[in-house]
């Protein structure tokens, strides 16, 4: 019953090429349609893999538990296999691409026997905006198919978009699971042995094998999102980034959206989500998108940004009615939850959704859970699933087809030590330095050690489809093409003090940063210069309704400890030298100039000038 839904020569003649390659059971195009989805969601359900919730507390809503092998990206699997090794670069893995495509052939070779070969359209961006683009994923996985739908914009209308000419992004993924005649499947099929997850950016194209987890699976997201479109970016000068996209408005009404880059699991959902606290009346935060940005200069010369993405796939932990009311709103229907844990009612709760745990849970292992189990009830890396246009909170323009005009860039990671709570680069090269030697302590997104401070340059070391250096440079070079470039802002929610409490309350509370960050971005925000950048002066803040926080624990906060700094900076060597083949020259000044400027100590920055003075020690 395979009849085609489209006259596209091409994609018709690569769905019959892969179809001979994995030999699949059946194959069946996704039209995106209620139906197709109720249909799905039931052969899910039966086959395990969805458990339906309580439809009073979650209506629409399933829980699916990964594989305990299975559960976060897997960057040592993850390959950019352009013909050049330079062109992937030191930060990526990569493997000549001939070679790889001997490994993929062999192991894609009977790889979806006994399984449904789903043909899934999807578009990234508005459907017939100028920005967005047309990917098809083939895939063996019904689970990735119903997430596919929320994520993106999927099914007849992507087909339509791509009539029967234009460009796609081939995507495809499976498990790594055939099932043999007579064999039972299991709820979640994956391949323990093998997982690789490959890009060839010279042919655009994405194969994706072993894991039916996240960014590993659903392919439009990293794998094309970032990996593919920052190649593309690279070569048709605009920029793919790993950011979230908001609107800050102020009580006057002056409107300014901000696009801000953090590492994975470091905060970008809740940013974009922020609720100002009611000390901010009059202060509105909209959200335009939580994960990436698609950036292009306008005929104007200045930066608009589009969310190429109809979905959130949040980092469920930590998440509560307390940290990010218009996440748990946005996730109240309609949604699918990974690896968390359920309540006997058939709802669902992690760590740090109440501060109790319910009783009764069944972790996120199919296990019962008390409190003193010892192990977590959701895995760290535990994940919703839920419609963007189903967040309070979604900015009137989200949609807009033109993007949104970006005034300023954030770059903040998780650091505990050094980093201040804000700054703001001097210029447009200082704010690419910034940017580039982003430092953050791992999260449990990726499959590696935890805590460890990492250079993730601009959060996109996982991301980024080429050479890291070449990246910095197109930043470089667009900065000098553009019409009013955005502000740089540097910022860490994270810093501790030596009990190891958070200096800085964060969430709700960030609004005051974000207010100095527009005020700023506009040209009428108050700082003082310091060795790093610009930063507020405790004045410079509002401290409406936080008056407990004094000047002593914002100094606390924000101080630059000189020696300390010194070695931070000459620490960014280990990267640079990594880097070096293409790492443009302008870094290598810079950090001489920022360290010159740190012995010296700048003769404005008020509030803590003696920490910078060298004649002190
Ligand atoms: P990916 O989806 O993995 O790209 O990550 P993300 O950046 O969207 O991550 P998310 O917003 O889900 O990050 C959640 C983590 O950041 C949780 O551990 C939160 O508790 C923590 N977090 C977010 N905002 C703040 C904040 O202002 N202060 C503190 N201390 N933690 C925060
Ligand atoms: C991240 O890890 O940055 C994510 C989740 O946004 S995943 O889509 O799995 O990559
Ligand atoms: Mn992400």
């Amino acid at each position: 019953m395979d009849t085609l839904p489209t006259m596209h020569e091409k994609l018709a003649k690569w769905v019959d090429e892969i179809k001979a390659l994995c030999k699949p059971e059946r194959v069946h195009w996704c039209d995106g349609s209620e139906a197709e989805n109720a249909g799905i969601c039931a052969e899910l359900v039966a086959a395990g893999t969805f458990i339906p919730l309580n439809p009073e507390k979650r209506p629409g809503c399933y829980l699916s538990r990964s594989d305990p092998s299975d559960v976060a990206r897997v960057e040592d699997r993850t390959f950019i296999c352009s013909r050049r090794k330079t062109d992937a670069g030191p930060t990526n893995n990569w493997m000549d691409p001939k070679e790889m495509k001997v490994i993929l052939n062999r192991l894609y070779n009977g790889c979806m026997e006994g399984r449904t070969m789903y043909v899934i359209p999807f578009c990234m961006g508005p459907i017939g905006s100028p920005i967005a683009q047309v990917g098809v994923e083939i895939t063996d996985s019904g689970y990735v198919v119903a997430n596919m739908r929320i994520m993106t914009r999927m099914g007849t209308a992507a087909l339509e978009m791509l009539g029967t000419e234009g460009d796609f992004v081939p995507c495809i993924h499976s498990v790594g699971a055939p099932i043999a005649a007579g064999q039972a499947d299991v709820p979640w099929p994956c391949n323990a042995e093998n997982k690789y997850i490959v890009h060839f950016p010279e042919e655009r194209s994405i194969w994706s094998y072993g894991s039916g987890y996240g960014g590993n699976a659903l392919l439009g997201k990293k794998c094309f999102a970032l990996r593919i479109a920052s190649v593309l970016a690279r070569d048709q000068g605009w920029l793919a980034e790993h950011m979230l996209i908001l609107g800050v408005e102020s009580p006057e009404g002056e409107k300014t959206y901000v696009a801000g880059a953090f590492p994975s699991a470091c905060g970008k959902t809740n940013f974009a989500m922020l609720i100002p606290p009611e000390s901010f009346e009059g202060w509105k935060v909209t959200t335009v998108g939580d994960d990436i940005a698609w950036i292009k200069p306008g005929k104007d010369g200045k930066l608009y940004a589009i969310n190429p993405e109809a979905g959130f796939f949040g980092v469920a932990p930590g998440t509560s009615k307390k940290s990010n009311p218009n996440a748990m709103a946005t996730i109240r229907a309609n949604s699918i939850f990974t690896n968390v844990a359920m309540t006997p009612d058939g709802d669902v709760w992690w760590e740090g959704m109440t501060k109790t745990a319910p009783e009764g849970l069944i972790d996120w292992q199919g296990n019962p859970w008390t409190p003193g189990s010892g192990r977590p009830a959701a895995h760290p890396n535990a994940r919703f699933t839920a419609p963007a246009r189903q967040c309070p909170s979604m900015d009137q323009d989200w949609e807009n087809p033109a993007g949104v005009l970006i005034k300023a860039f954030v770059f903040g990671g998780r650091r505990s030590t050094m980093l201040p709570l804000v700054y703001q680069a001097f210029n447009w090269v200082y704010g690419v330095y910034l940017a580039a030697t982003l430092g953050s302590e791992t999260t449990a997104a990726a499959s590696s050690a935890v805590g460890v401070v990492r250079r993730d340059p601009f959060a996109m070391l996982p991301f980024c489809g080429y050479n890291m250096g070449a990246y910095f440079n197109h930043w470089l070079q667009l900065g000098r093409k553009i019409v009013d470039p955005p502000r740089i802002f540097g910022v860490n929610w994270f810093r501790k003090d030596k009990d190891g409490n958070f200096l800085w309350p964060g969430f709700g509370e960030n609004i005051r940063v974000l207010k100095w960050i527009a005020e700023r971005a506009n040209g009428h925000g108050k700082g003082s210069e310091s060795p790093l950048g610009w930063m507020p002066r405790y004045e410079d803040l509002c401290w409406k309704g936080l008056e407990d926080f004094t000047e002593e624990k914002f100094k606390e906060l924000m101080s630059v400890d000189r020696t300390q700094w010194m070695s931070e900076i000459l620490s960014h060597d280990e990267l640079f030298i990594k880097l070096y083949e293409r790492l443009p020259k302008e870094l290598i000044f810079l950090k001489e100039l920022t360290l010159s400027g740190l012995w010296r100590s700048p003769q404005h920055w008020e509030f803590s000038r003696s920490s910078f003075d060298p004649t002190e020690d």
